[in-house]
C-alpha cells in the first residue's frame, strides 16, 4: 500500500465530509450507548460540507488527509492554541479528530497521521498536545497510551441530546 499524507485545502471539504461521516458512523453507530437520533443530529452538523469548509478557512485549524493508493483512507484534524483547563501547557495543539476508515484500520494509517501530528507540534514549537477520547472507546485509548498520552481530566462531549464523557489526555512535547 502506497500511503501519502497531505495538508487539506478548501477543495477537500467534500471528501473530508464524506470520510468524516463514514468513519464516525463505522466507529460508533453500532455501540449500544449511542442512540441513532443523537448520532444523526451530531453527524449532520459535524460532517456537513459547510462545517468542514468553515474549519478549512480557520487559520487555527489544520487537516491532514491520508491517501492509500490514491484513495482517501483517513484524516487528522488539529487546532492550535485551545485547551481544556486540565491541560498544563501554554502553547498547545489539540488533536481534534483522528480517524481511519474501517477497511484501513490496523494498517498503519493512524500511526502515520499521529507521527505527522507530532512533527507539526514540534515544528510549531508546541509544549503540549492533547485530545478528548470517549470513555468507552477502549481501542483508541490503548492506541493513545502507546503514543505517550496520559489522562489529566474529563469533559462533556455533546452527542445530539446525550452529554457523553470524554477523557482528556495530554502529552508533553
Ligand atoms: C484509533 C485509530 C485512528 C488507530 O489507527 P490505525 O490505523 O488503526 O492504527 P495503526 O495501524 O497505525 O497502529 C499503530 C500502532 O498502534 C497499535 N495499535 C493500534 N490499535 C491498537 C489497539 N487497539 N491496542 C493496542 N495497540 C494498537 C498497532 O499495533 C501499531 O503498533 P506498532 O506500530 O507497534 O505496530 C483507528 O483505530 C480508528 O480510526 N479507529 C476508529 C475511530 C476512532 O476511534 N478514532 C479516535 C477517536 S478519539
Amino acid at each position: 500500500m502506497n500511503l501519502q499524507l497531505r495538508k487539506a485545502n478548501l477543495e477537500d471539504a467534500e471528501i473530508l465530509a464524506k470520510i468524516g461521516w463514514q468513519s464516525f458512523d463505522e466507529a460508533f453507530s453500532d455501540h449500544p450507548e449511542n442512540h441513532p437520533d443523537d448520532m444523526k443530529i451530531y453527524m449532520d452538523e459535524a460532517f456537513s460540507v459547510e462545517t468542514i469548509s468553515d474549519d478549512l478557512r480557520d487559520e487555527k485549524t489544520l487537516y491532514l488527509i491520508a491517501e492509500a493508493d490514491g484513495e482517501a483512507a483517513g484524516y487528522v484534524k488539529m487546532k492550535f492554541d485551545v485547551r481544556e483547563t486540565c491541560v498544563s501547557g501554554e502553547k498547545t495543539l489539540e488533536l481534534c479528530r483522528l480517524y481511519a476508515l474501517d477497511k484501513f484500520i490496523g494498517k498503519g494509517i493512524g500511526k502515520s497521521l499521529m507521527l505527522e501530528f507530532f512533527k507539526i507540534a514540534e515544528e510549531t514549537k508546541r509544549d503540549t498536545v492533547w485530545l478528548g477520547v470517549w470513555e468507552y472507546n477502549y481501542r483508541a485509548q490503548e492506541f493513545y497510551r502507546k503514543f505517550g498520552f496520559e489522562k489529566c481530566g474529563e469533559h462533556v462531549f455533546q452527542l445530539g441530546s446525550d452529554p457523553q464523557t470524554d477523557w482528556v489526555l495530554q502529552k508533553k512535547i
